[in-house]
């Protein structure tokens, strides 16, 4: 599947399923549940690097953890699922240039398809037009946009008409940019519907309710593997007392 075939799910009404991947081991599991989608994301700066914001993880590490990702996978190449990678804090704020280097870094040396950028400010539209032009599909984020995490918060987004607006006026200049795909992170369900009406790209929710053309989520968080779950992701399963749980036994067992 090439990125732009998710518009395909989207008109055939499919819902379009996207899991984050950060080592070979998650991959694996990712692509075995049958996942459209895996994202590298920079999310993994918390739940594997321990940092407290996505700000500190950079282009380096965000590529050895894609290039993990691609070998963790089993199925032939046309199997498996599309590869998108975000592009981390500083790899695409600094202008065009630096971010179509960043990008095509990741395209060149692993398994990423395509990228994902936070925002849509002029300076971010401009560079995901240059980065398609450039052969990279680009796949955008709004709402709650963790690099922004010190303008914003960790709070819910768009609660009131004007910044709505904002949303859907920003929605529209994504796809108009040629954006394959719209994350959108933390904002009223009712904001999701209209933005997932308007557009004929697919609208992938976390935090945006029911009503979107797909959802993502962090595998961590479903597996219950994180410290801290965000409310709108709940854990399917208790990973890390399962875990604990098992290997405790073990150390117990090595011991009598
Ligand atoms: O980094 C990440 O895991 C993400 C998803 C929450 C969309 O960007
Ligand atoms: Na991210």
């Amino acid at each position: 599947m090439i990125p732009k075939e998710l518009a395909l799910l989207k008109e055939l009404g499919k819902p379009i399923t996207v899991l984050t991947a950060w080592d070979s081991l998650s991959s694996a599991i990712v692509e075995a549940a049958g996942a459209d989608v895996v994202l590298v994301g920079d999310s993994l700066a918390m739940f594997v690097h321990g940092h407290t914001s996505t700000l500190p993880v950079t282009l380096e590490q965000m590529l050895l953890h894609a290039q993990a990702v691609g070998r963790g996978f089993v199925n032939p190449a046309e199997k498996q699922p599309l590869v998108v990678c975000d592009l981390p804090f500083l790899s695409f704020q600094c202008g065009e240039d630096r971010a179509v280097s960043a990008a095509g870094t990741l395209l060149k040396h692993s398994c990423t398809s395509a990228v994902k950028i936070e925002g849509a400010e002029p300076e971010v539209l401009k560079v995901i037009e240059r980065l398609i032009r450039m052969g990279i599909p680009v796949m955008g984020h709004l709402g709650l946009t963790p690099q922004s995490v010190n303008n914003l918060g960790y709070r819910k987004q768009a609660e009131d008409p004007i910044s709505q607006k904002k949303i859907m006026r920003q929605g529209i200049q994504l796809e108009e940019a040629g954006c394959f795909a719209i994350v959108l992170e933390h904002v009223p369900e009712t904001l999701a519907l209209q933005l997932k009406s308007k557009l004929r790209v697919p609208v992938i929710g976390i935090g945006a309710g029911e009503n979107c053309d797909g959802q993502v989520r962090v595998t961590a968080d479903l597996l219950g593997l994180t410290k801290k779950q965000p409310p709108f992701s709940k854990p399917l399963i208790k990973g890390r007392e399962i875990f604990v749980g098992a290997l405790k036994n073990w150390v117990e067992q090595q011991r009598t």
